[in-house]
């Protein structure tokens, strides 16, 4: 059961297969959203497709690597064959690559990190932007990280990306509001996820624990509620906005 209803809306999440991305999918569900699944991984894409179509969902999964400019213009062009509208867009697919000192950090992954986790979000904002705009304005959210403000050593293309979200999603904010399509960027802590759970050692947790006053890590689910209250009417004067769900984190 929902607090949000988006009954009758199409919400796409890309990286919707797993974590963040997967509470996102369940919560548009729950309120009501067909919803499109954009991910690389098809096997659990396909499993949360089929759990949310038991629960009487209307799902498109299409493999989708939104690093590739093509592959998210036919994402795109799926979404609205098969619903005829897009309302909702979660730019939430990424990665957190090597772990490496700058200099260090090799040019693949350099190009890597920054393909999946900023310019992907530019090739899916050109193609969601004139979608929900023809179908008669919404909002899109897209996946920062509280590196989107602060630093952490070993991840300099993660945190750059990171940052130059929020850039983005200001200028498509200032671009596109008054049309009716409000533009909004969530900035995490640590939130167990697959992610974050694979580095997650006892030593690493007590670490990430003391950056996070309220006490304990963050849920997906903590994460997808503020999606999910972005893209509601409750957030209807919201836009621009880098919106913390970090236990604290930047208050340290
Ligand atoms: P996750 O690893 O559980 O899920 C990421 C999803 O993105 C997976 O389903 C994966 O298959 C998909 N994906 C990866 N590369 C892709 C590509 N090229 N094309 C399409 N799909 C792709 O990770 P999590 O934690 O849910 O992360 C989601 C977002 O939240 C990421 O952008 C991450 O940077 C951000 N974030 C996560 C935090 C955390 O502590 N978990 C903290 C702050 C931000």
């Amino acid at each position: 059961m929902s607090s949000f209803d988006f009954s009758g809306k199409v919400a796409l999440v890309t990286g919707g297969a797993s974590g963040i991305g997967r509470a996102c999918s369940e919560l548009f569900a729950a309120g009501g959203a067909r919803v499109v699944i954009a991910d690389v991984n098809t096997t659990l894409a396909k499993r949360v497709a089929a759990e949310l179509e038991a629960g009487g969902t209307e799902v498109l999964y299409v493999e989708t690597d939104v690093a590739d400019p093509a592959a998210v213009s036919v994402l795109l062009e799926r979404t609205l064959a098969r619903f005829g509208a897009l309302h909702y867009a979660v730019n939430n697919a990424g990665i957190e690559g090597v772990s490496s000192p700058l200099a260090q950090t090799s040019i693949e992954d350099w190009h890597r990190v920054i393909n999946i986790n900023l310019n992907a979000v530019f090739y899916c904002l050109r193609e969601e932007i004139p979608a929900i705009l023809q179908s008669g304005g919404g909002a899109i959210v897209n996946m920062s990280s509280v590196m989107g403000s602060v630093s952490a050593p070993g991840i300099s293309p993660y945190v750059a990306a990171k940052h130059a979200v929020l850039g983005l999603t200001k200028t498509a904010a200032q671009e596109y509001s008054a049309q009716g399509l409000r533009v909004n960027a969530v900035c995490p802590g640590f939130i167990e996820t697959p992610l974050v759970l694979k580095h997650l050692t006892e030593e690493v947790r007590a670490q990430a624990l003391a950056m996070h006053p309220i006490g304990h890590l963050g849920r997906a689910e903590d994460v997808a509620s503020t999606v999910a209250f972005l893209c509601s009417d409750h957030a209807a004067f919201v836009t621009g906005s880098a919106y913390g769900v970090d236990g604290g984190y930047l208050t340290i």
